[in-house]
Parts: structure tokens; C-alpha cells; sequence
């Protein structure tokens, strides 16, 4: 039998333009009585409620009012590690040591794959609990914790990408392999996960400093082998960092040209940070087609600095970027809290974040940068149903708030300032109710 299909009714919004590069409200498409049309875990129209419900193939389809709740595309979290949830909020380090006492000791616990499963579960109930349909995700060393992973991220019908960590140095020995491993257990995940449903893969060396060259040029063979899938890693997020990998490296004049050298660097390349980078790192992110994950919590939280996010839109040349929330370097799971940060690091720099801007980078910036942004990141016909509905009153103070706005990017605004957890009233998966209170 043919889906019947669903029609969503709300307000809905939806982005026909790059806010970044044109004024960012002529970007946006809102709907005050707007209406989504799914069908086959597709979306198959949006438009003014009134014509969608008078579309011949919507004639009888079933529809859940949402009221003057708000209807949009998932948010996309284009960097973020699993085993990182019970390191989220560690006190008093930077990165290096942060690694060292916090992290290193937290992802060793993923050996075992039944704990590997049951903290994929939680992970990925605080991501959809926070809107997130699509993310972006470092497992660990462990192959067990990456197949832990896909097998409860498929169970859900989620869209997600994710790696096995590779580290062949400067970690402890339970959490390293070796060359010939990271490749050959990265290959073997490939083979059974990448585009398995609605499953993708991201080669993942940790960075520059964990992996030998030996490692890295195994990797880069294997990203020549299978161009198809992604390759994600962390680049000049500290400055004791780069300092230690230009060290490690001496013969490399630059962070970024290390990976260059080992075939890590292209379209499909997502680079974690991106802070401290020299003039030639910055245009050949934008030569090469490689994308930016701005992370600005855990960029605040551990200390790191503050990325230019505008000048990484400027000359010579547009980056492709998106926002991440790098749990748990980041100090939340919540898309509202990750852009209130963007426009807080945006200030600091003397920029302004644009509402529009952040709401675009928290969704079809990042499924650009997963190069996924003709399947997900915005509300459009044939993309796929992950979408969100956000209650726009969801606390006493921004129900107050929401009262004196008179735009849409000014409500947007409110929400992406004060915001948390609790406007998310409902996310849908490929058309399915996976979190709120409609789940059955
Ligand atoms: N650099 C290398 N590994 C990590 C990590 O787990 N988190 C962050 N924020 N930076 C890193
Ligand atoms: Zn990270």
C-alpha cells in the first residue's frame, strides 16, 4: 500500500538563499499558516497552508496541527564526539590536558561494546531531545563502539555520519591502533555502514598529533579508494597544540599542509576549529573545497580562542562552514546554546552574527559541509522529513519577549538567545515521530 502521507500544519520556514552572501531576511521563506506535505518519509510539498491542503495528492491525507508552533529542518551538528558524554563539564583544563586527563580516560570505557550501545542511546536521546536529526560523530578507537553506534542510530531511522578515532601515538595503549588497523577496521566500516539506510562514514584520523604520517598516508590511500565517504579531523584549535604538531612535524611549514601531504584534504573534508590559522591555511580552505565546523562553546569553554567565522566568508574566498556543538570539549548539546555562542565569539571579534546567518549554519551549512545539503539542512520538496517543531513561547520570559518582536529573524533572535531544550515540542526522522510528546 502507498503511504497516505501527513500534512504538518505550522508556521514553517525555509531558507532560498545563502545568508551569508545575500541580505539574510530576503533568505528566508516563512509562513505564518504554512503547511508540510510528507509522504514516503520525504517531504513532497510546503507552501501556504491553504494551497498545500487543496494540492490534489494531499486531498484525505491525514494532519497534525502544531499550531503557532514553528516547522523547520532538523538541526545538523556537523562535529561532535559520543563518548564524550560523560566528559561534558570537566573543570579547569585546555585542550592538551583536557585530553590527557579527561578524555583519554572517558573513551577507554568504550572497549566494551555494551557500554559502547547503551551511552549511543543516550547520545542519541540528547540529540534528538535538543532537535538534532543529523550529526556528525567521532566514535573511539574501539571498532565495537562505531558498529554500537550505526547499529542505534539505524534502529531509529537517523540520518547520522560517523569514524573510528585513529590514533597510532601520544595516547594511552588501550586507546590506540596501529597503521595497517586504522586502515583495514576503517575499510571493514565502510564496507558495512556507509550507506547502509540512511548511514554515512567519515575517515577520522583524531589530528596530526595522535597519528603517525605512516597512519595518515594509510588513511589518505584509503579516502582515494572510497572518495564517497567523508574525512574529518581537528585543525589549529590551540596554540600549545600547533605548537607540539609543528614540532612533531618540522619538515611541514604550516598545521594544514600535513594533512595536505597525506591526501587528507579536499571536498568532504570537515575540520574541526580552524582558529588560529595563517594566511595560506585560509585560502586553501577555500581553494581546496575542504569545509569549517565552528564549534564556539567548546572554543569558549576550553579555552581556545575565537574563530573568524566572517572573515572566513570574505576574501579570497568563501569556506564552507557549519555549527557544531563538539560535545563534550563543547558545554552543550542544544543548537540554541551553540548559536547564542557563535554570536557571543562573532561580538568578541567585533562581527555581528546575523539570526538568520546561525540558524543557517546550524542546519543546511552543516549538511553542506557533510555534503548532505541536497538531502537535508532545509525545507524543500523531495528532502528528506527531518524536521523539527520548536515552541516559540517555551518560557515565561520568552513568551514575554516574543510579544514585542515584528519580524521573523527578530523572533529567531529571541530564540537562539534564551532558548534551551524546552522548545523542542517535536522531531520527526524521515517522517517519523522520534521525540515528543506525539511519539507513539
Ligand atoms: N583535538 C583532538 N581531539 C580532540 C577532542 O576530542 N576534542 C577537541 N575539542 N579537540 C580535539
Ligand atoms: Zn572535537
Amino acid at each position: 500500500m502507498t503511504d497516505p502521507g501527513m500534512i504538518l500544519l505550522g508556521q514553517t520556514l525555509s531558507f532560498c538563499g545563502d545568508p551569508f552572501v545575500v541580505p539574510p531576511e530576503t533568505t528566508l521563506r516563512h509562513e505564518p499558516r504554512g503547511a508540510v506535505l510528507v509522504r514516503d518519509g520525504r517531504i513532497a510539498a510546503v507552501g501556504p497552508a491553504e494551497r498545500v491542503l487543496r494540492a490534489p495528492d494531499a486531498i484525505g491525507c491525514p494532519v497534525v496541527d502544531h499550531g503557532n508552533k514553528l516547522i523547520m529542518a532538523g538541526f545538523v551538528d556537523c562535529h561532535i564526539h559520543y563518548p564524550q558524554i560523560d566528559v561534558i563539564a570537566s573543570y579547569g583544563t585546555q585542550l592538551l590536558e583536557w585530553l590527557d586527563r579527561y578524555t583519554f580516560p572517558a573513551e577507554q570505557r568504550f572497549a566494551d561494546p555494551g557500554y559502547a550501545a547503551v551511552a549511543a542511546d543516550f547520545f542519541l536521546d540528547e540529540c534528538l531531545r535538543n532537535g538534532i536529526t543529523t550529526a556528525c560523530v567521532y566514535c573511539t578507537v574501539h571498532k565495537g563502539s562505531v558498529t554500537a553506534f550505526f547499529e542505534r542510530a539505524a534502529a531509529r531511522g537517523l540520518r547520522m555520519v560517523a569514524g573510528k578515532v585513529c590514533m597510532d601515538r601520544n595516547a594511552p595503549a588501550g586507546l590506540t591502533d596501529t597503521a595497517t588497523s586504522a586502515y583495514d577496521d576503517s575499510k571493514a566500516l565502510i564496507d558495512t555502514w556507509h550507506g547502509h539506510g540512511r548511514l554515512g562514514y567519515a575517515i577520522t584520523p583524531r589530528f596530526a598529533l595522535t597519528s603517525t604520517p605512516e597512519q595518515m598516508d594509510a588513511l589518505g590511500a584509503l579516502w582515494r579508494e572510497r572518495p564517497d565517504v567523508l574525512m574529518q579531523t581537528h585543525i589549529a584549535e590551540n596554540r600549545d597544540e600547533i605548537a607540539a604538531i609543528l614540532e612533531a612535524f618540522p619538515h611541514h611549514a604550516d598545521y594544514l599542509t600535513i594533512y595536505e601531504h597525506f591526501g587528507l584534504i579536499g571536498p568532504g573534508t570537515v575540520l574541526a576549529h580552524c582558529i588560529h590559522l595563517t594566511e595560506r591555511e585560509r585560502r586553501a580552505l577555500h581553494d581546496t573545497g575542504a569545509a569549517v565546523a565552528h564549534c564556539p562553546t567548546s572554543n569558549l569553554f576550553i579555552g581556545s580562542g575565537l574563530c573568524d567565522v566572517h572573515g572566513l566568508h570574505g576574501p579570497p574566498g568563501p569556506v564552507t562552514m557549519g555549527l557544531a556543538t563538539d560535545v563534550g570539549g563543547g558545554s552543550s548539546f542544544s543548537p540554541f546554546a551553540t548559536m547564542r555562542a557563535a554570536y557571543e565569539v562573532a561580538q568578541l571579534r567585533g562581527a555581528t552574527l546575523h539570526p538568520v546567518q546561525a540558524f543557517y549554519l546550524a542546519t543546511l551549512g552543516s549538511a553542506k559541509a557533510l555534503r548532505l545539503n541536497d538531502r537535508i539542512g532545509n525545507l524543500m520538496p523531495g528532502y528528506d522529513a527531518d524536521i523539527v517543531v520548536l515552541g516559540l513561547t517555551s518560557t515565561p520570559l520568552i513568551a514575554r519577549r516574543m510579544t514585542t518582536i515584528t519580524e521573523i529573524w527578530e523572533g529567531l533572535f529571541v530564540q537562539m538567545i534564551l532558548a534551551d531544550d524546552r522548545a523542542v515540542d517535536t522531531v520527526y526522522a524521515a517522517g517519523r515521530v522520534v521525540h515528543g510528546s506525539r511519539r507513539a
